[in-house]
């Protein structure tokens, strides 16, 4: 009997970092992709199984996370367009109640030292607790979603086989949560395969990675399409419909500066910026090229006036970002409702 147990105990330890992927072979949840920097979440101190992802997943597709059960993480965060809000300009929750930004896209998010446009949270375990509490997103609070958990038929039984135990707490729920959405990773596009010697780029295309590096490399850095620091790229004038940055620093010099996006799946995750103000990619061009309004806190690299495009480098541009789009993160089943 111990016998047979160590060996099942050697094939779950033998399992457990891995999954089936697409292509049949066996891929680790999280991964190291490579030219990646460290992750900043620490997995070794809530490693991923194969029942904490999928505890993690069913908590994130699941609405009993809303206070009338009718919002999910899942609503406003949709794996086709990479895990943003398809077509919302603005967040939209609970008894259709408009937040004021727009949800971002949700990958490579183990490598983020903060959370949300201005950086309010900083930990991926707590993160999750932000749309739960808001009231125009999910409006519920912790306590009632752990009773509603505990409640329920299944619940008790999956945190069992993920965390060893029955007992629901807040730290497990956040742990499954962050098992999931920090396995989300997205290197595999037309650009990483390029980088590797794979394919080859079509002349637009390498025109535009050129540009790409000369005019918007120096905020949205490679490998992972951003430096992660909050700037303010020239949007408005005065911030007073949203401080961005300033909000939780109350820093004056922190006024109008947003965290800095990925651009990795841009061309799924329109409309753009904070706010989604703007709808097409070549809106985002117009602006860099003769949209930037001058202020206190406009970062020094666009001060000069912006960043003089001709519409044949516009057109490079957006080539180029159409090469950051990652259909096998965006197919992916492990990841599927
Ligand atoms: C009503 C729509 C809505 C719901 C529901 C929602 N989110 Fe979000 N999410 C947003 C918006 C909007 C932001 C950006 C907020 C900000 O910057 O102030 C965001 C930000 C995030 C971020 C930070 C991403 C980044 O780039 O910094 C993560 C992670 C996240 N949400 C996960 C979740 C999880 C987990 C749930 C479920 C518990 C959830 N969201 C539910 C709209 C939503
Ligand atoms: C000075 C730093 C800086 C430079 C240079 C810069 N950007 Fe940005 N970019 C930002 C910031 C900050 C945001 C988010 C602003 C906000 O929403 O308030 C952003 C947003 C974007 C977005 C919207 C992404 C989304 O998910 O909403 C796109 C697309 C974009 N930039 C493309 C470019 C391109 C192309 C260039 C070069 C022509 C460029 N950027 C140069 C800082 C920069």
């Amino acid at each position: 009997m111990k016998n047979t147990l160590g060996i099942v105990g050697l094939i779950v330890v033998l399992l457990s970092a891995c999954s089936k992927s697409e292509d049949g072979g066996t891929k680790p949840f999280f991964y190291i992709p490579d030219g990646f920097p460290d992750p900043v979440y620490q997995f070794q101190n809530n490693p991923v199984t194969p029942e904490g992802f999928a505890l993690g997943k069913k908590l994130f597709y699941d609405p009993i996370l809303s206070r009338d059960s009718t919002i999910a993480c899942g609503s406003c965060h949709q794996q086709f367009v990479a895990f943003a809000h398809s077509d919302h300009r603005l967040s939209h929750g609970i008894n259709n109640l408009l937040g004021n930004r727009n949800s971002p896209a949700l990958f490579n998010i183990a490598w983020f030292p903060n959370f949300m446009w201005d950086g309010g949270v900083n930990h991926l375990e707590v993160q999750p607790l932000a749309p739960i509490g808001n009231p125009v997103e999910m409006d519920e609070t912790m306590a009632n979603v752990i009773m509603k958990l505990k409640r329920s038929n299944s619940y008790p039984a999956l945190f069992e086989a993920a965390f060893g135990s029955d007992t629901i707490t807040t730290q497990a729920t956040m742990r499954a949560m962050a098992q999931f959405m920090g396995s989300m990773i997205s290197a595999d596009s037309k650009y990483d395969k390029y980088k590797d010697g794979k394919v080859n780029f079509t002349n637009a295309e390498l025109s535009g990675l050129q540009l790409f590096r000369a005019k918007c490399e120096s905020c949205h850095k490679e490998p992972l399409l951003t430096d992660m620091s909050f700037r303010n790229n020239g949007l408005d004038a005065n911030f007073n419909k949203d401080a961005g940055r300033a909000k939780i620093t109350t820093l004056p010099q922190d006024s109008g500066l947003f965290r800095v996006p990925s651009l990795r799946n841009v061309v799924l995750t329109y409309p753009y910026m904070h706010d989604g103000r703007l709808e097409k990619l070549m809106d985002v061009m117009n602006h860099y090229h003769s949209g930037i309004q001058l202020s206190s806190t406009l970062d020094p690299l666009l001060s000069t006036g912006g960043i003089p495009l001709t519409a044949m480098e516009k057109n490079d541009l957006i080539t180029f970002l159409g090469t950051l789009t990652d259909y096998t993160f965006i197919h992916d089943n492990r990841f599927k409702e």
